[in-house]
């Protein structure tokens, strides 16, 4: 706590105070400052315009902007002077007692400078216009809490595979949005034999950069605040039950994050929540608007399902135009209709696949949900989910769609038991399930239901009348097509 005290307090005194506040001490500069400050000083034009000149002593002249301890520079604060220029690298031991570094806000350009300052733990480079980033940039300032790279539009991609950034234990807060990152950010996170590299680290923002990839494992660390929006992030957004216990603001807008909303149980200091424009599905959890401290939350533009999640009215969020742009069941509040809610049930026991999730918006699973069939009275009487690759189990939802004639989920990977309710179903007249994993024993079905099983290896007989398709020519798939095509 001490130390982010002080970093909290040392940048209040760099943004709103200034740099007449700390105290400057008259001791003439060492030799090696010198060398530096007088080279910095040439290149960037801050000889005239801070006047720092070539006659002058840096610490004994008090050059604006600079504080000095015993003659040695600890504090450069520059922030919004219309600097120019390269910033030249530091070398042979200058700048050895430098704590802040503050370049913010000036037309800095060519490559980042290689600072070797073993004291540094504030580097402010944001808002400038440098080129390049080198290999060894944080190389040389072990002792960094704060980075902030921000906006510096114009740098050259680079990524954690050649850019070390790994030597860094005391880092609590690092910025570099627009700031020309790519690759993926397991290189940085992976864990070094002493565990996550970072174990301060808790505000992240790399926003608007060209990150891709999966998110690395963050169990473990001390994250509260991670913003990545608008990136090419992908994998499953589950990650973020890594950070359930610290996170207070959770910003992935705009990447291609997939996978379903977790419960938000354990959030308990989440305030901010922006996950839209991604290809998340599924139903919202209601234990995220239930969460005590939440403020923001951001989810249209992805694939949301079922009812439309009801915050509090003091929260900010934009469930109405996720709702009106398709997502959710309905425009207002309310449960879903039945079926849809039977439906959302199977489609969640298979992770709320995307193919699904893709079509079955909405409230009317006759209007041409993929893989449902209605009849004329528009019930549901068909589900054909073939070969679509899911995974997971069969819901007992099942066994409410009572119209049901027909249910087709061949050539899947679904395992877990055939719910029993599904042989109960009282129209029900053809069943096939054959090449998944399922497993345990078939429930008894009626002597005139059509059920094929084959490519079950776990999967047990209970003694009914199964149809093997091996023996019988007629395909599982055509006898649906014709069941489907007379309906
Ligand atoms: C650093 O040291 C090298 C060799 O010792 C010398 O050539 C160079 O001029 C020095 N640079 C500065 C800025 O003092
Ligand atoms: C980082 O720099 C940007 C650009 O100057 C600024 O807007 C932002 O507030 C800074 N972030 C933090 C956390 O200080
Ligand atoms: C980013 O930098 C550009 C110029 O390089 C500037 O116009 C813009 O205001 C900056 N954005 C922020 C958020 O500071
Ligand atoms: C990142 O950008 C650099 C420079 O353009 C390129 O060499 C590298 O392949 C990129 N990496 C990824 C993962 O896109
Ligand atoms: C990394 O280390 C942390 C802390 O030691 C641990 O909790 C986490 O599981 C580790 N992650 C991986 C991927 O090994
Ligand atoms: C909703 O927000 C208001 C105002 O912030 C607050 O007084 C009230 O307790 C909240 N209600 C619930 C159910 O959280
Ligand atoms: C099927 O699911 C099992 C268990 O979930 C998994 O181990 C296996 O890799 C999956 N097979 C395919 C082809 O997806």
């Amino acid at each position: 706590m001490p130390k982010l005290l002080l970093l909290l307090l040392s940048l209040v005194f760099i943004s709103v105070l200034g740099s007449q506040w700390l105290p400057v001490d008259g001791v003439q500069t060492s030799s090696a400052d010198l060398a530096y400050l007088r080279s910095f000083a040439a290149a960037t034009g801050a000889d005239n315009a801070l006047g720092w000149h070539v006659g002058s002593d840096p610490c004994e002249d008090h050059w604006p902007g600079l504080h000095c301890y015993d003659g040695k520079a600890t504090n450069i604060d520059v922030q919004g002077k219309q600097l120019l220029g390269t910033v030249p690298d530091t070398e042979n031991g200058s700048l050895s007692s430098l704590q802040v570094l503050n370049l913010g806000d000036n037309r800095f350009t060519g490559k980042l400078p290689l600072l070797d300052l073993p004291q540094l733990y504030i580097l402010r480079v944001d808002n400038n216009d440098f080129r390049n980033m080198p290999d060894k940039f944080f190389s040389g300032m072990p002792m960094l809490q704060y980075i902030n790279i921000t906006n510096n539009t114009a740098l050259a991609e680079w990524g954690f595979s050649t850019v070390d950034m790994r030597s860094l234990p005391a880092l609590f807060s690092f910025h570099a949005n627009n700031a020309g990152l790519n690759g993926t950010l397991h290189q940085l996170f992976s864990n070094t034999t002493a565990g996550f590299p970072f174990p301060s680290l808790a505000r992240i923002s790399m926003a608007d950069n060209q990150l891709s990839g999966t998110m690395p494992v963050l169990k473990g660390t001390a994250i509260r605040q991670l913003d990545i929006s608008n990136n090419r992030l992908s994998g499953s957004i589950i990650f973020i039950t890594d950070l359930a216990s610290s996170a207070n603001r959770l910003q992935l807008s705009h990447n291609a994050f997939t996978g379903s909303l977790p419960d938000f149980s354990e959030f308990t200091q989440l305030s901010v929540l922006s996950v839209d424009h991604n290809q998340i599905t599924g139903i919202v959890p209601s234990s995220l608007p239930r969460l005590e401290d939440i403020k923001s939350v951001y989810l249209s533009g992805n694939l949301l399902q079922g009812p439309v999640p009801e915050f509090n009215i003091s929260v900010h969020t934009d469930v109405a135009k996720a709702s009106a742009t398709g997502s959710f069941c309905r425009l207002d509040r309310g449960p879903c209709a039945p079926e849809v809610e039977s439906l959302l049930l199977i489609a969640g026991a298979f992770g709320y696949p995307h193919s699904l999730a893709a079509s079955w918006m909405r409230n009317d699973p006759c209007a041409g949900w993929i893989g449902v069939h209605c009849d004329d009275r528009r019930r549901v009487t068909g589900i054909d989910l073939s070969r679509l690759g899911l995974s997971g189990t069969m819901d007992s939802a099942f066994g409410s769609l009572r119209s049901l004639e027909a249910i087709d989920l061949s050539g899947n990977n679904i395992t877990g038991e055939i719910p029993a309710s599904v042989a109960q179903l009282p129209s029900l007249r053809v069943i096939d399930v054959s090449n998944n994993n399922l497993v345990g024993t078939m429930p008894k079905f009626r002597h005139n239901v059509a059920v094929w099983t084959e490519g079950n290896p776990g999967l047990k007989q209970s003694g009914s009348s199964v149809y093997a398709l091996n023996s019988v020519g007629l395909s599982a798939l055509c006898l649906l097509c014709l069941l489907f095509s007379s309906i």
